[in-house]
């Protein structure tokens, strides 16, 4: 069975399982998703929304009138009936709201990045272990049919060795004030990477420019050196003239472009490749290209937020191991923080520290 199929066979409440209680931390611009999705979900019980902005609250009880909308995450941790809280407020408050949904014994799904340190997750990791609960963070991609569809690809030699990859993850908006290109958009493209090629950089460079503020990156170069002497280049920007959420990934027989906002077919397979024919002993190349033909897959998609989401509740009520659980969420923040280093020495390269 491949990922796609394990993934649309979807696991069913199971006789006897109540649905897990839900309190959702942020009603910005992606809480509704979460809450949307919570609330449709047989699995899931969406009792609170929590956001401190009145507006936000407005929003919620409109959309939301069976659940109960509040301003403080305390009331929704004092209501017994709460087993989990979802996060999603800005990124540098994810660390200690997750710390306090664990101290009051909740399961935690954390929006990316799980912290901006690696400090601070190996420290919420260490809780939740200690906890026994789940923590689990919103590495969404890692729940997309289309990039599922990839890592099959890879997995079956179709590529034939991947010698690099490379994205593009830009737009013009949203412009972060608190945190950088590289924190703010980066994740999504890591996490991808690091579940095609199932293995770690070994080293990390970086480059960016804040033009905006003057502080905040604004544009992000981030490249990650795999074993083998793979590539993985990132461009993240929110100062670009056109939205594009696209990666490449080129290998010896095969390449693949997966572009996210296509309406006509994410995934395009080139039967393209460089064939090296002639003589090892005396270095006499001569290099064949081979053109073949552009496959465009049909792939059976569902929402990936709804999948990310199940995965959690059937962590939580079947003790499962989520894809996205929280040393993943640790190894997504150690690339960031080694590519933040180099981003800080103008682009030196940086081991990654797991
Ligand atoms: N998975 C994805 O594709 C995706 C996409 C966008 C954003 N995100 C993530 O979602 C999170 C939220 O991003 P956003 O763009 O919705 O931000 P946002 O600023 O639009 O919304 C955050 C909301 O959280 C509320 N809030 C902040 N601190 C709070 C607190 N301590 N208690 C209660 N409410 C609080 C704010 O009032 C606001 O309404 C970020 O971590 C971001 O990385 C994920």
């Amino acid at each position: 069975m491949t990922e796609i199929q394990k993934a649309v066979a979807r696991v069913p409440v199971s006789e006897g399982q109540h649905p897990v209680g839900v309190a959702l931390v942020g009603f910005g611009y992606w809480g509704p998703n979460l809450a949307r999705n919570f609330a449709e979900m047989t699995q899931a019980d969406l009792l609170y929304v929590v956001d401190r902005d009145a507006s936000a609250r407005a929003r919620a009880a409109h959309l939301y009138p069976g659940t109960q909308v509040v301003a403080e995450l305390a009331e929704a941790l004092a209501d017994p009936r709460v087993e989990a809280v979802a996060i999603a407020t800005p990124a540098l408050s994810h660390v200690a709201l997750a710390q306090i949904a664990l101290e009051a014994g909740k399961h935690v799904f954390v929006e990316k990045p799980m912290a901006t340190t690696l400090a601070d997750a190996r420290r919420l990791l260490a809780q939740a272990q200690a906890r026994g609960r789940v923590l689990m963070v919103g590495h969404v991609f890692e729940y997309n049919p289309a990039v599922w569809y990839i890592r099959d690809a890879i997995r079956r030699g179709e590529l034939g060795q991947v010698y690099y990859l490379y994205s593009r993850r830009v737009n013009l908006g949203r412009v972060q004030s608190d945190i950088n290109a590289l924190w703010s958009i980066a994740p999504h493209d890591v996490s991808i990477a690091l579940f095609l090629l199932e293995q770690m950089p070994e080293t990390v460079t970086c480059q960016g420019a804040a033009w905006l503020n003057g502080r905040v990156e604004d544009v992000v170069f981030l490249t990650l050196h795999f074993p083998g002497n793979v590539l993985c280049h990132i461009h993240t920007s929110w100062l670009d003239p056109s939205k594009q959420r696209e990666m490449t990934i080129v290998g010896s027989r095969k390449m693949i472009v997966y572009d996210d906002v296509s309406s006509e077919g994410k995934i395009r397979v080139y039967d393209k490749g460089v064939y090296r024919k002639g003589d090892p002993i005396y270095g006499e190349y001569q290099f064949k290209v081979h053109t073949g033909d552009i496959l465009i897959p049909r792939i059976d998609m569902r929402e990936p937020l709804r999948l990310e989401l199940e995965d959690f509740t059937q962590a939580i009520r079947a003790g499962t191991r989520p894809k996205a659980d929280a040393q993943d969420g640790l190894r997504v923040v150690a690339v960031l923080e080694a590519g933040q280093q180099s981003l800080e020495q103008g682009g030196r390269p940086v081991p990654v520290a797991v």
